[in-house]
């Protein structure tokens, strides 16, 4: 008997943390284009993104307050919080602004006739296209990521030749989302390019470039990894590849975006195997690949993703930059270290002011905080 209230009360306390454990602020983060701050049926969530408590008002998400991440319909819940007054806070990504705080009430509604635009599975993935050339296949000739509304995450060699002459942006165009190289498909023009001061040929060291897009896109943006976030990026993560390179070292393009993953490879055995070849991997470098080889990025892919995820969805943790070959056995592909370039990209995308929102909640109440963003 005593057993079993002891078990009771175990069950109770872990079923209810707290005397407010029901307590909840829920919301979600939409690109708001029309800035209605109305999630319409075009507007697209945003997932992954850091949302906390901001108890203490100091703008960071510090170790004791309570945090989590939109998912991938952009929704976040915060549950089993203590009753008090908070500021509701999400990061703010490079690239985004202006976010208008709106209660949820008629946020939460869902649109009577709207679409949900049919999408594939890597929503962010972006093919550089030749602009001149008519067909998509044959003017496919790098990947990226769209990082924010109006900007997409490449790598420099992809942009600039080996006499160091940058393309004009007007050569290229970009497709954001697709699958299929083929017509018809949206090309965005791009305005500006950003290579990265210090990127050195032929040692691809700082392989990192950036388009700026002539409009603005409403497709779900990946966010690059932070520097705080690097654990996501440890040896042995399963990071998955995408792309339109090369089946095969060599071997023939596919029309159809092709999917696959590798292991983070440990940073001295990359160095050391890379060495044996003659390449020199800097820390600015991330390598993925498996030691029997076989699965790997190739010619087409430069400038694509290597993801990692957390619990909400994916980050950019590498930009495709170089190989010896493809998929050879103890030779892994060699990436871009997305994190080491925070800094550098804050300093070339402008960014918001990260809002916040001051919402006093009581034991067992739920709130609705959503936040349209803008680009700045
Ligand atoms: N430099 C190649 C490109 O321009 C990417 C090669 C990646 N190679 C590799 N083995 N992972 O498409």
């Amino acid at each position: 008997m005593i057993t079993r209230i002891l078990l009771l009360l175990l069950v109770l306390l872990t079923a209810c943390p707290g005397a407010d454990g029901n307590s909840a602020i829920s919301g979600q983060i939409f690109l708001d284009l029309n800035k209605n701050s109305i999630k319409d049926g075009t507007d697209s969530a945003r997932s992954g993104w850091v949302v906390w408590l901001d108890g203490n008002n100091n703008g960071l998400p510090d170790a004791s307050e309570p945090k989590t991440l939109t998912d991938a319909n952009g929704n976040y819940k915060l549950s089993n919080i203590a009753a008090g007054s908070y500021q509701v806070r999400h990061e703010m990504p490079v690239g985004y602004g202006s976010s208008v705080a709106a209660t949820g009430a008629n946020l939460n509604q869902q649109i009577v006739g709207g679409t949900n635009a049919p999408s594939g599975k890597w929503k962010a993935i972006v093919a550089l296209l030749n602009s001149a050339t008519t067909d998509p296949f044959q003017a496919q000739f790098c990947g990226g990521s769209l990082i924010a509304p109006d900007w997409v995450l490449t790598a420099a060699h992809c942009l600039v030749d080996s006499n160091n002459v940058v393309r004009a942006a007007s050569s290229v165009n970009v497709a954001i989302g697709i699958t299929k190289l083929a017509s018809p498909l949206t090309r965005i023009s791009v305005s500006q390019i950003i290579i990265h001061p210090s990127y050195i040929r032929p040692s691809f060291d700082n392989d990192i470039a950036l388009l700026k897009l002539s409009s603005q896109s409403n497709a779900d943006a990946v966010l690059p990894l932070l520097p705080s976030q690097t654990a996501l990026a440890a040896t042995g993560v399963n990071a998955p590849i995408v792309g339109w390179g090369t089946l095969s070292e060599g071997g023939s393009s596919p029309t159809d975006l092709q999917e696959s993953s590798v292991p983070i490879v440990d940073q001295s055995t990359c160095v050391s195997q890379l060495a044996a070849e003659g390449s020199t991997v800097t820390a600015n470098m991330i390598c993925g690949g498996f030691p029997a080889g076989g699965i790997d990025t190739c010619q087409g892919d430069s400038g694509g993703p290597l993801y990692v995820s957390n619990q909400a969805g994916f980050r950019v943790a590498g930009i495709v930059s170089f190989g010896i070959g493809c998929a050879r056995p103890n030779l892994p592909g060699v990436y871009t270290r997305v994190s080491n370039y925070d800094a550098w990209l804050a300093s070339k995308i402008s960014r918001g002011t990260p809002p916040n929102v001051a919402i006093n909640i009581a034991a067992g109440e739920q709130k609705t905080q959503n936040f349209a963003v803008q680009t700045p």
